[in-house]
C-alpha cells in the first residue's frame, strides 16, 4: 500500500486541537496506608509469581464486592518498585526493536514468553502475529482489553539509552507502552484470578496503523464470547496518568476513495465530467453547527494524463473523507458514490468508485457506548481521583478500535504521558515522540481495574 497514504491516515490520529488540561501533579499512594507488614514484603519481592496466593487472600477478601479499597490494592500492586522496573524493562525492549504492521514477530514472541511465565493461557496466531489470552473462570461474562503492537516507518530523533535500534522504524505512537500496560494488567489480574467473576480476554493486535489489524483479529475470533471491550491510547495532551474520554463519538471515521471516469462515447469528455463531479462533491458536505456531525470530503488528486492535443480516455480522481457519527459516515460514503456516478452519466461517462474496502483503509468512527464510557469514568475517578479524569472533545483522528466498537459495546480512553520536565510533549507520529514511563503502572492498574470491576458488576 501507498505509505504516504498510510502515513497521512495515521498521522491524523493524534493531530487534534489542544484542550485545556488539568495541570496538577498527583501521587496515588500518598493516601494509601496498608498497615499490613505483608505488604512491605510484597513490595520487596523479586520473584516473578507475585503476590503469593496466601497473602493475597487475606488482603483482598473485601473485593468479592468491589470497593475503593480494591482500587487501592490494584494501584499498589502496579506501583510496587519491582513491578515498575519490570514494566519499564519490557517497554524499553519493545521500543528498541520496533516492528511494522503484520511484522510484529519478536514483539509477539516477547508477549507470549511473558504470558507463559505468568501461566496465562493464550491462542496464537490470530491475524499473523496477534494473541488472544484469557484469565479468569473461563466462563461468561467475557470482557476484553486491547493493545496494538505495531510501530511506524519513522526514524527516531530522540537520543536516549533505549532509542530504536532499527533504522527508519520507531514506536512513535506509543504502542510499545500499550503492550506493556496490558502485560502489566495481565500480571495484576492473574494474581487476582480467584476474585474474577468471569473471564478477561487480552487482545494483542497487529497493524493498527495500517488498518487491517482489528478486522483480521475479529475474523480470527478475537471477540469470541466477548460482551464488552476497552482500550487506551497514550496522549501527549494530558499530564502523566491523567485519563480522558467521552460518551458517544470520540474519533472520526476516515476513508479514501479512488474514482476512474471513462468516456462511454467518442464525443464524451471525461475531463468535464470529472470537473463537474469535483464541484458537486463539495455540495454534499453539510455545514452543520453540530461538531459531532461535521464532515469533510476532499478531492486531493486529479489525473488526466499529460497529452496537450488529445482528450484522455479516462480521468482518475483520489480523495479522502471524514465524519463523526456512524450514520453520517456511511451516508457520506453512499452519497459520494451517487454524486460521482450520476455526474459522470450526465456527461456520457462511466464512473467507478473504489473505497478500498478490501484493503480496510476505511475506519468507521470510534463511538463510545454510554454505559462503557460510564464504567471507564467510574473506574478512573476512583483510581486516579476526580481531578485527574477529564471529559475530552471529539477529535478528527481515526483508530481501528472502531471495528470492535461496531460489534460490541466499547469504550476508548486516553492516558496522559506529558511531562514538561522530561520533555514528553511531542505529538504521536513525531520523530521526537517520547513518553513518561511513569504512565506504565497507572495504565496497567486502570486496565486491570476496568476488567475486574466490570466482571464484578456484570455477573450473569
Ligand atoms: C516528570 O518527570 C520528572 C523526572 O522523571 C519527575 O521527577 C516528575 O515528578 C514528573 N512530573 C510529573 C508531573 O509527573
Ligand atoms: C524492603 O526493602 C527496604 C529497602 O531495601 C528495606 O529497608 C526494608 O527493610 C525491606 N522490608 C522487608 C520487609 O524486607
Ligand atoms: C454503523 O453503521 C454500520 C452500517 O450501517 C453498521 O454495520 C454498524 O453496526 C453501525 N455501528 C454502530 C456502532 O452503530
Ligand atoms: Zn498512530
Ligand atoms: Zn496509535
Amino acid at each position: 500500500m501507498d505509505h504516504r497514504i498510510i502515513f497521512f491516515l495515521s498521522l491524523s490520529t493524534l493531530s487534534v486541537a489542544p484542550f485545556s488540561g488539568n495541570n496538577h501533579g498527583f501521587s496515588y499512594l500518598e493516601s494509601v496506608s496498608f498497615q499490613n507488614s505483608d505488604i512491605e514484603t510484597l513490595r520487596n519481592t523479586t520473584s516473578f509469581v507475585f503476590p503469593p496466593q496466601r497473602l493475597l487472600q487475606t488482603f483482598s477478601k473485601s473485593c468479592k464486592i468491589w470497593s475503593e479499597a480494591c482500587s487501592e490494592e490494584v494501584l499498589l500492586m502496579a506501583k510496587r518498585p519491582e513491578n515498575v522496573r519490570w514494566l519499564k524493562s519490557l517497554r524499553r525492549r519493545i521500543h528498541e526493536n520496533p516492528e511494522l504492521a503484520f511484522q510484529e514477530f519478536e514483539t509477539s514472541r516477547l508477549i507470549r514468553n511473558e504470558l507463559r511465565k505468568m501461566e496465562i493461557s493464550y491462542r496464537f496466531p490470530l491475524a499473523i502475529t496477534g494473541i488472544r489470552a484469557t484469565i479468569g473462570t473461563g466462563d461468561a461474562p467475557f470482557v476484553a482489553l486491547r493493545a496494538d503492537m505495531d510501530a511506524l516507518p519513522i526514524q527516531e530523533a530522540v537520543e536516549w539509552e533505549h532509542k530504536s535500534k532499527v533504522a527508519g522504524k520507531m514506536h512513535a505512537c506509543g504502542h510499545d507502552a500499550h503492550v506493556t500496560m496490558l502485560l502489566g494488567a495481565a500480571r495484576i489480574l492473574k494474581s487476582r484470578e480467584h476474585l474474577l467473576k468471569g473471564t478477561v480476554v487480552l487482545i494483542f493486535q497487529p497493524a493498527e496503523e495500517a488498518g487491517n489489524g482489528a478486522k483480521k483479529m475479529m475474523a480470527d475470533g478475537a471477540l469470541e464470547n466477548v460482551e464488552a471491550i476497552f482500550a487506551a491510547h497514550v496522549s501527549h495532551q494530558h499530564e502523566t496518568g491523567v485519563i480522558g474520554s467521552r460518551p458517544g463519538p470520540l474519533l472520526a471515521g476516515c476513508g479514501f476513495f479512488k474514482v476512474v471516469i471513462q468516456a462511454r462515447t467518442g464525443s464524451a469528455n471525461p475531463v468535464l465530467a470529472a470537473s463537474a463531479a469535483v464541484i458537486s462533491l463539495q455540495g454534499i458536505v453539510s455545514r452543520e453547527a453540530n461538531p459531532l456531525d461535521s464532515q469533510v470530503v476532499s478531492v486531493t488528486t486529479f489525473d488526466a494524463g499529460d497529452d496537450l492535443n488529445m482528450m484522455p480516455d479516462f480521468v482518475v480522481l483520489k480523495g479522502t473523507l471524514r465524519a463523526f457519527s456512524n450514520a453520517s459516515f456511511y451516508q457520506l460514503i453512499q452519497r459520494i458514490e451517487e454524486v460521482i456516478v450520476q455526474q459522470a452519466a450526465v456527461f456520457k461517462c462511466l464512473a467507478i468508485v473504489d473505497f478500498f474496502k478490501k484493503e480496510s483503509t476505511i475506519y468507521p468512527p470510534t463511538v463510545n457506548d454510554e454505559r462503557m464510557y460510564e464504567h471507564v469514568r467510574k473506574v478512573a475517578v476512583e483510581l486516579v481521583g476526580p481531578e485527574n479524569f477529564m471529559v475530552v472533545p471529539p477529535m478528527m483522528g481515526a483508530e481501528d478500535f472502531s471495528f470492535y466498537s461496531e460489534v460490541v459495546p466499547a469504550a476508548f480512553f486516553y492516558i496522559g504521558i506529558m511531562n514538561q520536565t522530561l520533555g514528553s510533549t511531542h505529538t504521536g507520529h513525531s520523530p521526537n515522540f517520547m513518553i513518561d514511563e511513569d504512565v506504565l503502572p497507572v495504565g496497567a492498574a486502570t486496565h486491570a481495574a476496568i476488567a475486574e470491576r466490570y466482571l464484578n458488576e456484570h455477573t450473569h
